[in-house]
């Protein structure tokens, strides 16, 4: 029914307006009040020249654009598209910090919350999840992912796009996802943002598309190319990808908008020839819709006319569109999602805060506890808080938030100071010191710093990059602890007293010295609105930390790129140290400084008895393992049982280990659970040389351990076909 309503509607439709659906521009006025819509914009929607339009905040400013759109000839409704990447009004968690909690559920719930929020703000899109595969921390955009695992991205990247679907398109807290950056984006060379990217086409389909595909299966309506060439074609002009994969070979039915004026950008890729040649280049790939770049609605309608773009690509395009308009209800009611009650009623309500502060405690790695330093008590007498992050609140939000005037934003993120101080009764006095600044190398202020150290009974130190040092555009060529802040932290720790280090970063950082000297440290991230909270929570015992990183973290930067799926190669070291004529390093090992998938727990769990049904799998037969995990410390709390396999010899070579399934398990102190994972073919399945998905039998390592590195279970089976 939508089809022939879509049809119907096409055939009513000028060329220009065909054009029109298919341009997007960014709203300059961010005010909730009267907007000043500019001119060219505001007669562009009112003659049906422009489709969408995204950074409108809230429902004012969204009914403004949309009663420009209903004065022109067709009243055809526009989309209202925002990067709503961790939360609306409620800030969650940076998205690589969640993906660290492992709970599939909060992920799909924050994401859930996020779109309720924004469609009550009348946002109809978001752009995200991003689900781009990334193995170099100097790339700042990691914390935009899901990190470096593509199963683990994969299953993610599902979650994601459920949670800002919902139940159907159509429902008024439902938005549409967007799929980015396809593809390749992550692999940027030398991890600087928009930078090439050479790959080949197995590693393409093997690492980096399979959370494309996962969002995909999960029901994405869109997806937005990205600023890379891949293998010297730019991936906003790459018909391999846009036509030959993603609506050719995997049937996607939504439509394409490029990335940030990728399409013009071409030009300056050396791609194409002028602005002109951008747009044919673009639309001829798949590139349904032409974000800020103008270059559709300045030449297509000429190139229809010479021939030079089909029509029948541009109805393509233009049909899925509207579809997405219909599907969206927009036709029936282009207000719908503009509901200032609603609008009040759903951002920032407790119930959104409650979900934001759980995921993030669940976000919270403890990276070491020497001494059992954490949890401190609640009844600590002088706890000192040190460190230039420790009073920060509308920082805690991170990189890409989306800011709602018109409420005080400013305070809406609880800092470490304030979450501390809640938790705590009147008998603790809490001590102050900035100590530093974030950058900088002023040291004036540590002999005031350690003066409250060593007043204390136990410290707390909070340093890291700043907020907006991780994001778009934030490659950093050093991602190490900025300026005087490791100094600050060997002063303080050679007091002796009880330190936590507390980490807040977009992006794994180096901070080798401090990993190896202070007594505790929590990597902490940015944790959205109630980061204090949830630091306070997790500081003090009320929740156990779970976190498992979900990218590894070097020793030194010369280690990047570093990852847990490596090949073996002809080389490799036999003994952690050993770097002589092997594939190493001489003046460093390859070990990382924390593996992927680690992170410590108040309690300690045990693995025992790992069992498989079979010896031998046989063609899309099951085989079922099992292991009985056991906690035998004194707290409650989570462990993520992880399983990976190794496949020993095949046509192609294969990584040391490969995540195939994890779970979490929640256990009371001394009690037992049986965990259980099922391996099919698909999880014994890769790229061959051929391209084809496709097992192939022999021998198979199984492994079933705490993280990448600390494997506690070994056995191995064969497959047959
Ligand atoms: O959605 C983003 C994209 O990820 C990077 N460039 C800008 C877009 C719109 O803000």
């Amino acid at each position: 029914a939508v089809d022939r309503r879509v049809d119907r509607l096409l055939k009513q439709m000028t060329l220009e307006e065909k054009v029109g659906q298919l341009t997007q521009y960014s709203a300059e006025s961010k005010a909730t009040g009267p907007v000043a819509i500019e001119s060219n914009v505001r007669d562009g929607i009112r003659s049906g020249r422009v489709g969408s339009v995204f950074s409108v905040v809230g429902t004012n400013s969204t009914r403004q654009y949309q009663e420009l759109a209903l004065q022109s000839r067709l009243k055809i409704p526009l989309l209202f598209g925002m990067d709503v990447i961790h939360g609306y009004k409620t800030t969650f968690p940076i998205p690589l910090a969640e993906v660290a909690s492992w709970d599939l559920e909060a992920i799909q719930r924050s994401a859930r919350v996020a779109a309720t929020e924004a469609a009550a703000g009348g946002i109809h899109w978001t752009f995200a999840p991003m689900v781009d595969i990334a193995r170099d921390p100097r790339w700042g955009r990691v914390m935009e992912g899901a990190g470096e695992d593509t199963y683990l991205a994969s299953r993610v990247a599902a979650a994601r796009v459920k949670g800002f679907q919902g139940r159907q398109l159509g429902d008024a807290d439902a938005v549409m996802a967007c799929v980015k950056h396809f593809a390749g984006y992550g692999a940027a060379v030398g991890g600087r943002d928009y930078n090439s990217v050479d790959m080949s086409e197995r590693m393409l389909w093997e690492t980096y598309l399979p959370p494309f595909k996962a969002a995909l299966d999960a029901g994405a309506s869109t997806f937005m190319t990205s600023f890379n060439d891949l293998n010297g074609v730019p991936a906003t002009g790459n018909s391999h990808l846009l036509r030959d994969i993603l609506k050719g070979k995997w049937g996607f039915t939504g439509f394409v908008v490029s990335d940030w004026r990728s399409v013009d950008e071409m030009v300056d890729h050396g791609y194409a020839a002028d602005n002109k040649d951008a747009a044919r280049i673009a639309l001829n790939a798949g590139v349904d819709m032409d974000m800020q770049s103008g270059v559709y609605q300045g030449n297509l309608v000429q190139l229809v006319r010479e021939k030079k773009v089909k029509l029948a690509d541009v109805d393509d395009a233009v049909r899925r569109i509207l579809r997405k308009k219909f599907e969206l209800g927009l036709f029936e009611d282009p207000y719908k999602f503009s509901d200032a009650e609603r609008e009040r009623q759903a951002l920032n309500n407790p119930e959104h805060r409650k979900a934001a502060r759980d995921i993030a405690a669940k976000s919270i790695v403890l990276l070491k506890n020497d001494g059992a330093v954490l949890p401190l008590s609640k009844s600590v007498r002088k706890l000192a808080l040190i460190g230039p992050m420790i009073k920060q609140g509308v920082e805690n939000h991170g990189f890409w938030s989306v800011t709602v005037p018109g409420v005080d934003y400013a305070h809406q993120a609880v800092s470490t100071w304030d979450g501390i101080a809640a938790k705590l009764g009147k008998d603790t006095t809490l001590l102050y010191a900035k100590g530093s600044d974030i950058d900088g190398e002023d040291r004036s202020g540590f002999a005031e710093a350690v003066r409250v150290a060593s007043e204390a009974d136990a410290v707390v130190i909070e340093v890291g990059e700043r907020w907006d040092a991780s994001g778009e555009s934030r490659s950093r060529a050093n991602p190490t602890l900025p300026g005087g802040q490791e100094d600050l932290i060997k002063a303080i720790v050679a007091t002796g007293k009880p330190v936590v280090v507390m980490i807040n970063a977009g992006r794994p950082l180096v901070f080798d010295w401090v990993a190896d000297h202070a007594p505790a440290i929590l990597y902490t991230w940015w944790l959205g609105s109630e980061a204090g909270n949830a630091v306070a929570d997790v500081l003090f015992g009320d929740v156990n930390p779970s976190a498992k990183l979900p990218m590894t973290f070097p020793r030194s930067v010369g280690q990047i790129p570093i990852y847990y799926n490596h090949f073996n190669t002809g080389r490799p070291a036999p003994t952690p140290t050993t770097t002589e004529w092997v594939s190493g390093y001489i003046d460093l090992v390859n070990l990382p400084r924390f593996p992927f998938g680690f992170g410590l727990s108040y309690t300690t769990f045990r693995y025992d008895d790992l069992r498989l049904d079979r010896e031998t799998l046989r063609g899309n037969d099951k085989l079922q393992v099992r292991m009985t995990l056991t906690n035998t410390g004194k707290a409650a709390g989570e462990e993520v049982v992880q399983l990976y396999l190794r496949d020993r010899v095949a046509s192609v070579v294969r990584p040391v280990k490969e995540l195939k399934g994890f779970q979490k398990v929640a256990l009371a102190p001394g009690e037992t659970r049986t965990v259980e994972f099922t391996i099919d073919k698909e999880s014994l399945s890769f790229f061959n040389s051929a391209l084809r998905w496709d097992a192939e039998p022999g021998e198979f390592d199984l492994m079933v351990g705490a993280s990448s590195d600390d494997i506690r279970l070994r056995s191995s089976f064969q497959y047959v076909r």
